[in-house]
């Protein structure tokens, strides 16, 4: 079967060679188009493809349309907003994430970027250090939790607000459980987003939530952009020059952002949580195994479309 792995932004080549050698060792040959600059070289090399590995990639209705021999897609991270599920299954093709195989990389960046802010982003003037502060985290799934531990090392008063995880597992991991949303922005000096974006959660992040957030409050973004009402936003950092903002999405409106709110707003150059050799080789490698496994035992453990 020839697995075609297509990434705008490449994995690590040891991460490369790992899915080479596992697909190798299974029968498969491994097609890589790695940084294309055009949907249509994409549309190009799936018309062979049997199965497809994606980072963010956008695999559209047009692209399942494309690629008349595909059986799977993996993709090779957390979030699936860029693969057209329905598509897919229309299609009969199996649809898969890796949860969990990046998520320690996100979970290090979103705690580096709570200090970065602190410590004036690095420059000259009196910080804050984040010991003993209030951090939220809103959603509470392998990101969440792995922020939630690093942070608790860091002597951080944690809480969580998630409606799908009960409270128990919060208060075993030594997490103070929010009632609500609002009450936990409201007593937070971080929140730290880990929502997928979904039609629920898409722009829900808002002026009545940012706003109660308590004196130089710092919203940590290493989730969504579409998550973020990004005109709300920029109101909150205009009522309220205390409010902080840091990203590993841009906003559309990011230079907008940098510009007027120089020392309150910083946001990566390219979204980086996943970018590192350990997450490139976790994922990349789980993204081969489960094409596979898929292959030679039908197994369909981590499928998305069910
Ligand atoms: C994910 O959903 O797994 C992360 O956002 C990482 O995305 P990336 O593979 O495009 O870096």
């Amino acid at each position: 079967m020839k697995i075609l792995v297509a990434t705008v932004k490449p994995f690590a080549a040891a991460a490369v060679n790992g899915i080479k050698e596992i697909a190798g060792k299974n029968g498969h040959e491994v097609v890589l188009l790695e940084k294309y600059i055009d949907k249509s070289q994409l549309l190009e090399a799936v018309a062979d493809a049997d199965a497809l590995i994606v980072r963010s990639d956008k695999v559209t209705a047009e692209v399942i349309a494309a690629a008349p021999k595909l059986k799977i897609v993996v993709r090779a991270g957390a979030g699936f907003d860029n693969i057209d599920l329905e598509a897919c299954t229309e299609r009969g093709i199996v649809a898969m994430n890796t949860p969990g195989q990046n998520s320690n990389a996100v979970a290090e960046l979103a705690l580096a970027m709570m200090i970065f802010m602190s410590r004036n982003q690095f420059t000259p003037g009196t910080g804050m250090e984040i010991k003993g502060k209030k951090l939220g985290i809103q959603a509470y799934g392998n990101v969440g939790r792995l922020v939630a531990e690093k942070a608790k090392g860091l002597g951080m008063d944690v809480m969580a607000f998630d409606p799908f995880v009960p409270a128990e597992k919060m208060l075993e991991d030594g997490v103070t459980p929010a009632e609500s949303l609002e009450a936990m922005y409201g007593q937070c000096n971080f929140i730290s987003l880990h929502i997928p974006a979904t039609p629920s959660t898409i722009g829900s992040i808002n002026y009545g939530l940012i706003s109660r957030m308590p004196k130089g409050g710092c919203l940590v973004n290493t989730a969504r952009r579409e998550v973020i009402n990004e005109a709300e936003l920029e109101k909150v950092l205009t009522d309220r020059p205390d409010i902080k903002y840091v990203t590993d999405v841009a906003a559309i409106c990011q230079e907008e952002l940098d510009e007027k709110f120089p020392k309150q707003v910083f946001a990566t150059a390219k979204k980086m949580g996943a970018e590192t050799a350990e997450a490139n080789m976790n994922a990349g490698l789980a993204a081969a195994s489960q094409i596979c496994n898929y292959f030679n035992t039908g197994c369909t453990k981590f499928q998305l479309n069910r």
